[in-house]
């Protein structure tokens, strides 16, 4: 099975992909660690122990990273997650304590203690990762490869042209993209093909756990705030998109191209600049994800849940 790390914002598709994580066992989920952005990155944190608690991954470390984005303010997604960052489900006091360790120094110790290279998915704004490779740039031939969430190859959702876990940070994108660690980009233009309509609630609903009973909980609260939004009820899984990858290549096509992070458009900052065509005559610098296989998706995801009980 392969050894992931994943860095998130959790928000409740990060929730969704930490549960697919555990529960799935083609992945190995050696940490987690939290990034600013859904929510300030103490609340990120503290839901990432939620949810680790609620998937009973008692051993799996969390780990806190950078308060704030590499240039300025944090640009939090209340509007999508809640004042918590995961409303819509009361949880106890996680029994998965925080690590006292920044998810920087986490992530360094794990990558060299390693026996071989450990795959990065990041959900979330991408500080964290930037930040790994400023202070220990010998971590990159450490990383077998990223793949995130993130961006799109057409439009945005938090500006016309910028998706969000982009926007909040584009130095780190721009960064981790030029560190030459391999990347593939899971973005909206893929993500949207995981609606969660009424019959994907129905069936998270029918697994009959308690696990499954807060997941159907929190994705109703995030399919409101989509519905005022975007008009969209049927909101879309983002981030376990990122897991499938990993855990089945099959399942997420991709191509690749050359890509930028535009960081000083006035009306463009954020957005990732995809030339599927070619007709910058660039070297492809990324893999970028076109097509996912919806209902194996669906049934990966449900096998997950039910096998976390
Ligand atoms: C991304 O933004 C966040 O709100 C979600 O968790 C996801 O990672 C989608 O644009
Ligand atoms: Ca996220």
């Amino acid at each position: 099975s392969t050894p992931i790390i994943l860095d998130c914002d959790p928000g409740h598709d990060d929730a969704m992909a930490i549960l697919l994580a555990v529960g799935d066992p083609r992945v190995e989920l050696k940490a987690v660690t939290t990034s600013a952005g859904n929510q300030t990155v103490e609340k990120t944190a503290m839901n990432a122990r939620r949810m680790c608690s609620l998937a009973r991954a008692f051993d799996v470390p969390v780990a806190a990273g950078y308060p704030k984005p590499l240039t300025g303010t944090l640009l939090i997604g209340d509007d999508v997650h809640g004042e918590t960052g995961l409303d819509g489900w009361e949880f106890p006091e996680p029994e998965v304590p925080l690590q006292s360790a920044h998810a920087v120094d986490l992530i360094h110790d794990l990558l060299v203690d390693s026996p071989e290279p450990i795959t990065l998915v990041v959900t979330g704004p991408q500080t964290n990762i930037a930040g790994l490779f400023a202070r220990h740039p010998d971590d990159r031939a450490r990383i077998k490869e990223i793949v995130c969430m993130g961006g799109a190859t057409h439009r945005g959702n938090t500006t016309p042209y910028a998706e969000y876990n982009i926007l909040v940070d584009p130095e780190a994108a721009h960064e981790v993209l030029a560190s030459g660690v391999p990347i593939t980009y899971c973005g909206l233009n893929v993500t949207h093909q995981a609606p969660v309509t009424s019959e994907v609630m129905q069936r998270i609903l029918d697994v009959g756990t308690h696990i499954s009973k807060v997941s159907a909980s929190l994705l109703g609260f995030r399919s409101s705030t989509y519905d005022q939004i975007w008009d969209l009820p049927d909101a879309p899984l983002h981030d376990p998109v990122a897991i499938a990858r990993v855990l089945d290549p099959t399942l997420v096509d991709c191509v690749e191209a050359p890509v930028s992070i535009e960081l000083r458009g006035e009306f463009t900052r954020g957005a990732t600049v995809v030339d599927l065509y070619g007709v910058t005559g660039r070297t492809p610098n990324a893999k970028v994800a076109t097509h996912l296989d919806t209902e194996r998706f669906w049934d990966v995801f449900m096998k997950a849940l039910t096998a976390l009980g």
